[in-house]
């Protein structure tokens, strides 16, 4: 046999067997192997190549149509292989990863407000809606802020009936307390105004947490107040019983009747404690009530000269009222919960119950 006619049969043997094997190979990575194999660099096709130059001259065009016609076939074979197997394996992945949308979802686990931030929440916006700012002041108080300036001077019975929560203060410094309720925020948001240079109107609504060294039924050792006060010429009671009226309404969802009965607070005169018709019975008399009609919320009155002077404020120029209400006993009236220990148990079935 010549050279020539033994290159040509290893080519043909050559493309036999590499067809064959394209045929076979299953995926992309196996097809990308034999194209190595066969048409690479360092390929079977290029050393059978490499005999070519032993052929007399007239011999090699022949030879080089014979590879190329190979190369051809091997291509073409190779492409038409990689659009199939690539349509296969696509199809494969689409497979996998198929989502049945006919499975029900996951829910995810959302977690609640907690019933006493949402009232404070709800009180505090209905004040700012009404157009009073918002402040806040510290829980670890002075004894200036929380009585002296609130017209509470030492040895006043008030101080004992704060039950007061006080931190030991190193000798010679004033005593540090936790806050008996929200008042103090008055005085620390006149004052500031006053030392700005500014001076009234002022109507601030004071959210927060208060302490007082009492456990009951009806009692917890923190529970929360809302202050609300305003400073301005010519305030008058009618202004304060306005501002309840319209609060209580908004807060209750209803109309409710209200009364306001002359109670002492040493910061306020006159001073008056406030009740409002019953949630539970309409106002007409029950259990909760104790037949009365009424249900007491909180505690009012036109804010003190001395507590106005104890912020440099001229109470002859300036009037104001103030009140501070208990958040736990109106969310408790708002939603019928018997007992304030529930809020600080933490049972997540009632909170979950009364969150939003
Ligand atoms: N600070 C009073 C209390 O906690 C409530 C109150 C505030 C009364 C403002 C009058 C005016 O009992």
């Amino acid at each position: 046999m010549s050279e020539l006619e033994a290159l040509k049969s290893e080519l043909q043997g050559l493309q036999v067997k590499a067809l064959a094997s394209i045929k076979e190979v299953e995926n992309l990575l196996g097809l990308g192997i034999l194209r190595v194999y066969y048409l690479g660099k360092k390929g079977k096709l290029t050393s059978v190549l490499k005999g070519v130059g032993k052929l007399p001259p007239q011999d090699r065009p022949v030879i080089g149509q014979y590879v190329n016609a190979t190369k051809t076939a091997l291509s073409e074979a190779l492409d038409s292989a990689e659009s199939l197997l690539a349509a296969k394996e696509k199809q494969q992945r689409i497979e996998a990863e198929r989502i049945d949308t006919s499975l029900s979802g996951r829910t995810a686990k959302r977690g609640v407000l907690h019933p006493i931030q949402q009232g404070l929440n709800e009180m505090t916006a209905i004040f700012a809606q009404m157009g009073f700012d918002i402040a806040e002041g510290p829980e670890v108080e002075d004894e200036f802020h929380n009585f002296d300036a609130l017209n509470i001077p030492q040895e006043h019975p008030a101080r004992a009936m704060h039950d007061t929560f006080f931190f030991e203060a190193p000798k010679g410094q004033q005593a540090k307390l936790l806050r008996t309720h929200t008042s103090p925020v008055q005085i620390r948001t006149m004052k500031n105004c006053i030392e700005a240079g500014g001076e009234p109107p002022l109507a601030v609504v004071a959210p927060g947490r208060v302490y007082r060294c009492d456990y009951d039924v009806t009692h917890s050792p923190m529970f929360h107040q809302i202050e609300v006060f305003k400073v301005d010429k010519d305030v008058s009671l009618a202004h304060l019983k306005g501002v309840l009226q319209y609060f209580l309404s908004a807060y209750f969802e209803k109309d409710l009747p209200i009364r306001l009965r002359p109670h002492y607070f040493p910061f306020t005169e006159p001073s008056a404690e406030v009740d409002v018709g019953c949630v539970f019975c309409n106002h007409k008399g029950c259990r909760i009530c104790k037949g009365s009609g009424w249900i007491e919320v909180l505690g009012s009155g036109m804010i003190h000269p001395n507590v106005l002077k104890s912020v440099a404020i001229d109470s002859d120029i300036y009037s104001g009222f103030a009140f501070g209400l208990g958040v736990e006993r109106l969310v408790m009236l708002k939603h019928g919960i018997p007992d304030l220990r529930l809020f600080f148990e933490n049972d997540v079935r009632f909170l979950r119950r009364m969150g939003a």
